[in-house]
């Protein structure tokens, strides 16, 4: 619920604040040294995220940054090839980290995001020694530039035969995966299924403070174990935290679906204000949409209490999170109705 006098913050997912009973989860949690393995909580829920994820074990690291960069270290050599789809966060939004931690070049496929197996297959390179070798082929879902869209299952799977069938390896991006398996009905554990690892955040629609997941087999562990140690990433009592986790995974992933419908409602209330034009029919907690004069459009409405962000020069970006309830989408409705009015007279 939002804290009286805090703006309706729609910016991201990202924003909300732990409440008390996670709180109270933190405060109790037991702890160790967990760049020793010895933080029972920690242990805990890396051992719940394998058991989600279908996978042999998880690594516990403070962000999802962190989590795709350990894969990609672990997953290639310097000078190799990453395929992945248009505006992935892994190239757009992770500060030029393949480059600079891993020495390797990612090429974007596909439409929005949606690289399917015909442009992976034109896009690995022969073994040619002009070439650099491709390795590792890195999906998202949900996928954030592209509204929040659920990648489908069918082209995920087809992507994961050929790949291994090829000597390549396929990571998830699955920062909002458990978005996606709520909006599909699929679980994380069948969503997971063609990837050699998997990465999905706590911080983002689950509601936690801080924290990822990443998941994978024996061997990729102890290599991303140590590769998390050289960036930096190894905690100590940690066990504060993956409590806060613990809590999220037990009690906030089926409440995700309510995201999902205020993410709808807030849509097709933007449909119907003046100017304004809504991409897609959201499928999980993103609405994207279009605005004449779209700085002065936001600047209001954050004057008026309400946030949202722009994501390139012509669209705007609102996301739907436990921290705003129906009230506050009908409030934020109001405010956007009455800036874009006053924007268009
Ligand atoms: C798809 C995707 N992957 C990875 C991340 C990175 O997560 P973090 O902010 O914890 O580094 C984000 C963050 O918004 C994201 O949207």
């Amino acid at each position: 619920m939002r804290e009286v006098g805090y703006p309706i913050d729609l910016r991201s997912d990202t924003v909300t604040r732990p409440g008390a009973a996670m709180r109270e989860a933190m405060a109790e949690a037991l702890v160790g040294d967990d760049v020793y393995g010895e933080d029972p909580t920690v242990n805990r829920l890396q051992e719940k995220a394998a058991e989600l994820t279908g996978k042999e074990g998880a690594l516990f690291v403070p962000s999802g940054t962190m989590s795709n960069q350990i894969a990609i270290r672990v997953w290639t050599q310097p000078g190799d090839a990453v395929l992945a789809g248009q505006n992935a966060h892994v190239f757009v939004d992770e500060a030029g980290g393949a480059a600079a931690l891993s020495g390797v070049q990612i090429s974007l496929l596909g439409q929005s995001g949606f690289l399917n197996l015909e442009d992976v297959k034109a896009a690995v390179a022969p073994d040619d020694v002009h070439s650099a070798r491709t390795r590792l082929v890195c999906l998202e879902n949900t996928h954030n530039r592209s509204g929040g869209r659920v990648f489908p299952k069918s082209e995920a799977e087809a992507i994961g035969e050929w790949v291994h069938e090829n000597g390549l390896k396929l990571h998830l991006d699955g920062a909002r995966v458990f978005n996606a398996s709520v909006a599909s009905a699929e679980s994380v554990e069948e969503i997971a299924r063609p990837f050699d690892s998997v990465s999905f955040c706590l911080s983002k629609g689950l509601g936690a403070p801080i924290g990822s997941l990443l998941c994978g087999g024996r061997d990729f562990l102890k290599q991303a174990l140590r590769i998390r140690k050289l960036f930096g990433g190894g905690m100590r009592q940690a066990g504060v935290i993956a409590a806060a986790g613990l809590y999220a995974l037990d009690h906030n992933v089926e409440r995700l679906a309510e995201d999902h419908s205020k993410a709808l409602r807030l849509a097709e209330g933007l449909a119907e204000l003046p100017g304004l034009e809504v991409l897609r029919r959201p499928e999980t907690n993103i609405v994207f949409f279009r605005v004449p004069r779209m700085d002065e459009f936001c600047a209001q409405s954050r004057e008026r209490g309400v946030l949202v962000s722009s994501i390139d020069e012509a669209t705007v970006r609102a996301v739907t999170h436990m921290d705003v309830d129906d009230r506050a989408i009908g409030s934020a409705l109001e405010v956007m109705g009455e800036v874009a009015s006053s924007l268009s007279v």
